[in-house]
């Protein structure tokens, strides 16, 4: 039987929900409609992470939950960078499984619907030359905050990480395709683009880079806001750290992962920066914009890491200041490099290191939040509140700001921040001054 509804599920990173997006546009194209929320629908679209074992394991438990009461099931199509690091594999782990589709094949997946509503079992994990970008319709709507993908893969080859095998290798989209989408998105409705990529700052398109990209972007009317995301610290080049100071519409929030505080994993982990360099790096970005945000990603206990190396990460944190920061248990991941490596780190050591790293980046946080109570700022506001009345928005920081105010999703408001917590901060809408004319002068 031919799908009538659809539902897609991702997990894992923005990409991801990029994709499972751009897969909602593909299928809706075909007359296909999204099944409401709380209906069964007749297609699922599991569009999986792969990044860590526990994220992994998540996409076949998540298929299995897809079997109803009565036994019926929906067509099940795993995506994403599972589907693409099993392949063939997946239909043999899991029989619900009827299609298997990677993440640069996706563009086929009306066809795999048809050939599994015949009874196929296909499957799709091609990186083809031609992009699949090229084969996606036109974008029509889209959320106040809207993804855009610039570039996709990795050539870095960390030794911990999937992605240069589940992603493929570093590709950059065209400039004027990427412009082309950025006014669709404001036309449909975006009033902030974040460009996506795993190397977000290795995009080029002959010698224009990244900075020139961002530059072009905000020359379009009504978009108000840009961010991106991933940097890699090796590709962050002056050009783009120049754009911080002089591009009003780039945001003061710079998410560039460090991994380790010690230079000795940090050669174990191929990073191809040292602690010294990086911190060369966050000072070039503070001297271009002092206020700007630094956000990170951590992995503690690599395989060989000590106490000594361990201390050397919080001591970062520390110099650092983040505002807010991503960290997890290292995961030996099928493959790569560390998961041979000798002296793999043992489960408490692992679990006390994170707690304790954790706690760190939590007291940065709050007071980072803290530092901007007493600010004036602007809040684009993305959906509504728990209470009556409330809207939840971003900060330029990228922080929840909770604030009340008659504005919609979409507009940005004026708000004095009165409240910083661990998570989010507490704004008051500061209204334009009204004049009261009392006969003719201004009370
Ligand atoms: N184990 C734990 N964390 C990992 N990351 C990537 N690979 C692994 C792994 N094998 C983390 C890194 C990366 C983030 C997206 O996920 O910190 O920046
Ligand atoms: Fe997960 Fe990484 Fe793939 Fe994103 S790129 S879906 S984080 S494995």
């Amino acid at each position: 039987m031919t799908p009538k509804t659809f539902k897609i599920k991702s997990f894992g990173c923005q990409m991801n929900v990029y994709d499972g997006e751009r897969m909602a546009e593909l299928l809706g194209a075909t007359g296909m409609s999204a099944a409401s929320d709380g209906d069964d629908a007749d297609l699922v679209v599991l569009n999986t992470c792969h990044i860590r074992e526990k994220a992994a394991e998540k996409a076949y438990s998540d298929v299995g939950r897809l079997r109803r009461e009565d036994g019926s099931k929906p067509l099940i199509a795993l995506a994403g960078c599972v589907a693409q690091a099993e392949g063939a594999e997946a239909k043999r782990r899991s029989a619900l499984i009827d299609i298997v589709v990677g993440p640069q094949a996706y563009h086929r997946l009306p066809e795999l619907v048809t050939e599994a509503s015949r009874g196929a079992r296909p499957v799709d994990t091609d990186m083809p030359a031609i992009s699949k970008f090229d084969a996606l319709p036109d974008r029509r709507r889209a959320n106040p905050s809207a993804f855009l993908t610039v570039q996709e893969g990795c050539d870095k080859f960390c030794t911990y990480c999937v992605v240069p095998y589940t992603r493929g290798a570093e590709i950059s989209r065209p400039w004027s395709d990427i412009v082309h989408e950025a006014e669709a998105l404001v036309d449909g409705g975006a009033r902030e683009i974040v460009l996506l990529g795993q190397n977000v700052n290795a995009w080029k398109d002959g010698r224009r880079g990244l900075a020139e990209l961002i530059r072009a972007i905000a020359e379009i009317d009504g978009l108000q806001r840009i961010r991106y995301t991933t940097s890699h610290p090796a590709d962050m080049t002056d050009e783009l750290i120049a754009a911080h100071a002089d591009v009003d519409k780039l945001m003061p929030y710079l998410h560039l992962p460090v991994q380790s505080g010690s230079n000795r994993i940090l050669k174990a982990m191929n990073r191809s920066h040292t602690v010294e360099t990086y911190l060369l790096t966050i000072e070039k970005m503070r001297a271009a914009r002092a206020d700007i945000a630094l956000s990170g990603d951590f992995i503690v206990g690599f395989p060989g890491e000590t106490e000594e190396d361990f201390l050397a990460t919080l001591r970062i944190v520390d110099e650092v200041g983040y505002a807010s920061a991503y960290s997890f248990k290292y995961s030996p991941r099928p493959g790569t490099p560390a998961a041979t490596m000798e002296d793999q780190i043992q489960r408490e050591i692992m679990d006390d290191r994170l707690q304790r790293l954790q706690a760190r980046i939590n007291d940065h946080q709050l007071a980072f939040n803290r530092s901007k109570v007493g600010c004036e700022t602007q809040v684009l506001i993305e959906r509504k509140g728990r209470q009556d009345g409330q809207m939840i928005g971003r900060s330029p920081w990228l922080q929840s700001i909770h604030v009340e105010t008659a504005a919609r999703p979409g507009e940005i408001v004026d708000v004095a921040i009165v409240a910083g917590g661990p998570n989010s901060m507490a704004g008051v809408e500061r209204r334009k001054p009204v004049l009261n004319f009392v006969e003719g002068v201004a009370a």
